[in-house]
């Protein structure tokens, strides 16, 4: 009976899996240049989300900040490349201002602070103290808003 249910389960999942890279597929061709750096923007914003989470005692799951803390700083890492190509004139919505590619040194010494930033966050949250975690949270997530100050519309 148990491994009806588990054939059963792995057939289902075989489908829906199937059918996911199908539709992904057709919809490939609808993706802007800004689509693929607006979703890294957002796996900051959502691993951002769930460590407030945490730290307002709204969610409690052992571990987890370092986890999430990780994840923003992959996030990170990857964001300077998303940006490398100038897509100034070209389709697709997008709230990067022009001045990202007439003032890149800048723009890229930012990104390179902000993987650093939250690198260093992701240290400290192993350690599992919130006395280490805050300020290094705070330098990290500083760096958004600055940025986006000065380069998002
Ligand atoms: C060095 C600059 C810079 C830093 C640092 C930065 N961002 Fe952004 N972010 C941008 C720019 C530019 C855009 C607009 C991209 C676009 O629309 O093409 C953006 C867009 C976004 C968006 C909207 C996604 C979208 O639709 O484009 C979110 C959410 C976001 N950022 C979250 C964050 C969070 C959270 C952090 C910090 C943990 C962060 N960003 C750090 C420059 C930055």
């Amino acid at each position: 009976m148990k491994s009806v249910v588990i054939k059963a389960m792995i057939a289902a999942s075989c489908i829906s899996a199937a059918s996911f890279a199908s539709s992904f597929e057709q919809e490939e061709k609808r993706f802007p240049e800004s689509q693929y750096r607006h979703d890294v923007m957002e796996m900051s914003k959502l691993s951002l989300s769930g460590i407030l989470q945490h730290f307002r005692g709204q969610a409690n799951h052992e571990g987890h900040i370092a986890e999430l803390a990780d994840m923003m700083a992959k996030s990170a890492a990857l964001s300077k490349a998303t940006f490398a190509k100038d897509t100034r004139g070209t389709e697709g919505h997008t709230e990067a201002k022009d001045k990202i590619w007439d003032n890149w040194e800048d723009f890229a010494s930012r990104m390179d602070a902000y993987a650093a930033d939250t690198k260093a966050f992701a240290e400290a949250a192993k350690t599992g103290d919130p006395a280490v975690m805050r300020p290094a949270f705070g330098k990290a997530v500083k760096n958004c808003k600055s940025c986006h100050d000065e380069y998002r519309k």
